[in-house]
């Protein structure tokens, strides 16, 4: 079972793969989205569910969709043709910061995808070559709450604090229009999910051959979120503007 595999069955039952409610997912989109008609650009998308959900909330909205999971974006295919808006949604298959599109966009999404860019920086940096005049960005990163451990840097990259964070984004010319820092909820329940989805899927498939490596990662992400970087870690969302138009 490769690394894909697992993110898709570990992401199998929370509403996107980051640390966010329905209501928090709900009201970012009901933030950012610039008005139906516009064309979103979603970088590292996964199985697309923010673009799903901007396509069922706004009837003449357009999205396009990056990844490079093959399987999380056959996903995407499938709940697209569900809910009818296939014809609406367009899938690249492809390193997101390598992708080039014809035109801008209105709005570009970017959440728990910026290791695609080597940061929030170059993410910030890759999104505003996307944009359309008038465009916005929805962010999503990691940031540190408390000083982390040696483990938890090892584990998560070199992250900021919350004000640091937003002093550079601001300093690189963008303003937050909007925004969600994950409640320590939010963040416990995304994390008991991941792992409780895959464990279940272990022991709901006793005989297959991926069972015992699908618990060990389970049991190695729990240990790794409870021993290493619970107590450390916070997720902020960001709507944002370029300053300067
Ligand atoms: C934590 S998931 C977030 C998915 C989605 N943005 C969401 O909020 O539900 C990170 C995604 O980034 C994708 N990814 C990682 N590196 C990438 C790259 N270089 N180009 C495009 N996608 C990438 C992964 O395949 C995965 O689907």
């Amino acid at each position: 079972m490769d690394r894909q595999q697992i993110s898709r069955l570990a992401h199998a039952h929370h509403p996107i793969a980051a640390p966010l409610d329905d209501d928090s997912v709900r009201r970012l989109l009901a933030h950012a989205v610039p008005g139906d008609g516009a064309r979103v650009l979603d970088l590292g998308c996964g199985g697309a569910e923010w673009l799903l959900r901007a396509l069922t909330g706004h009837p003449r909205l357009t999205a396009e969709g990056v990844d490079v999971s093959a399987s999380a974006l056959d996903h995407a295919r499938g709940a697209a043709a569900r809910l009818g808006v296939a014809d609406r949604l367009t899938l690249h298959h492809e390193d997101a910061a390598r992708f080039a599109a014809p035109h801008g966009f209105d709005l570009v999404l970017c959440v728990g995808s910026t290791h695609a860019f080597g940061g929030l920086p170059a993410t910030l940096a890759a999104a505003r070559e996307h944009l359309a005049p008038g465009g916005r960005v929805l962010v999503g990163d990691g940031f540190w709450e408390r000083e982390p451990s040696p483990e938890a840097v090892e584990s998560l990259g070199d992250l900021d604090d919350l004000p640091t964070t937003l002093d550079r984004v601001v300093a690189d010319g963008w303003t937050p229009v909007g925004g969600h820092i994950s409640t320590r909820r939010e963040l416990d329940d995304y994390e008991w999910a991941w792992t409780g989805a895959l464990a279940a899927w272990a022991l709901d498939h006793p005989a297959d051959p991926d069972r015992a490596q699908a618990l060990e990662t389970a049991i190695a992400h729990r240990d790794g979120w409870r021993r290493g970087y619970r107590d450390c870690l916070g997720f902020l969302c960001l709507a944002l503007r370029p300053t300067d138009t």
